[in-house]
C-alpha cells in the first residue's frame, strides 16, 4: 500500500492505469512510469480530475534515469510480478 506512507515526491513504477490515484493523500506529488501501452490517452485520469499534481512517463523499471534523490517516496503495486529482472528494477 505505497499511498498509505506517500509523502513528497512520490514515484510510482508500474502505474498502469493510475487506479491508485485515488488513494494518495492530496498533498503530493506523484511521477508515474509504465510500460507505453498501459497509459494510453483514454485509460489515464485526465491531470484536471485528479487531486494532486501527476506526472506520468514512458519507461521500463529496469532503466530509470531520474537523477539521486528526485523522491521522497517510492514503489509500485502488483507491479514487481511483471517485471522481469525485478531485482534490477529496484536497484533503479
Ligand atoms: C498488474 S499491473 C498493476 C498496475 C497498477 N499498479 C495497479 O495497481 O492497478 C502491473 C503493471 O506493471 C507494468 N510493468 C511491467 N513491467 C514493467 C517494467 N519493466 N517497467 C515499468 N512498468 C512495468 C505493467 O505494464 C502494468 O501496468
Amino acid at each position: 500500500m505505497l499511498w498509505r506512507y506517500a509523502h513528497g515526491n512520490v514515484l510510482e513504477v508500474g502505474v498502469g492505469t493510475g487506479k491508485n490515484f485515488p488513494y494518495y493523500p492530496p498533498n503530493v506529488t506523484v511521477t508515474g512510469i509504465d510500460l507505453a501501452d498501459q497509459m494510453l490517452p483514454g485509460r489515464v485520469p485526465e491531470p484536471k480530475q485528479l487531486r494532486m499534481p501527476v506526472e506520468l512517463w514512458e519507461g521500463d523499471a529496469r532503466l530509470l534515469d531520474f537523477p539521486d534523490n528526485s523522491f521522497d517516496t517510492a514503489g509500485g503495486h502488483v507491479c514487481l510480478l511483471s517485471v522481469p529482472d525485478p531485482v534490477r528494477g529496484l536497484a533503479n
